[in-house]
């Protein structure tokens, strides 16, 4: 199992905006491997490289329903926005068994670099553009929670803090 555990929210580093990659060689595919390793173990359907406290413009994601289509984009910029919006219910494996609704552009076209340097553009719709959003914001620092009320983010902020304060005395 890969060497990389996911940050929890509140934690700090989470709000640490990454820096382009400079390079895709083998650090980085080992790094999408691992990402992707840990994404599928824990059942999501994005993981960003600051989850993991790396600081640098990478995501793995897989919104396939046979979970057999992982994309990994490296250095991901949204290049058209749909004017449509729409309202999705998510979650973040930062913010665990927390689930709200966040409003987000319909459908977005990405270009990125694949696990192979080469650049590609995705156009993305339904999960893959609720998906790709939120994990492009995780490399701006943000977190989904920062879209709810500020009664609500306090609300998950305590409740975090206790679930893992509870989880390191059970351990
Ligand atoms: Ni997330």
């Amino acid at each position: 199992m890969a060497q990389l555990s996911i940050l929890r929210y509140p934690d700090p580093r989470l709000h640490t905006v990454a820096k382009p990659v400079a390079v895709v060689d083998d650090r980085i595919r080992r790094l999408a491997d691992d990402m992707a390793e840990i994404m599928y173990a824990a059942e999501g359907v994005g993981l960003a490289a600051t989850q993991v406290d790396v600081h640098e413009r990478l995501i793995v994601m897989d919104t396939s329903e046979a979970r057999d289509h992982l994309v990994v984009l490296i250095n991901p910029q949204i290049i058209w926005r749909s004017d449509e919006m729409r309202v999705a219910e998510e979650g973040c494996l930062s913010v665990p068994q927390i689930y709200d609704k966040v409003e987000r552009h319909a459908s977005v076209k990405v270009q990125a670099l694949g696990r192979d340097g080469e650049t590609f553009e995705m156009h993305a719709l339904d999960l893959a553009a609720v998906c790709v959003q939120h994990e492009m914001d995780h490399l701006l620092g943000k977190v989904f929670v920062e879209y709810l009320s500020a009664l609500k983010r306090d609300r998950i902020r305590t409740k975090m803090i206790k679930k893992t304060r509870d989880e390191m005395r059970d351990a």
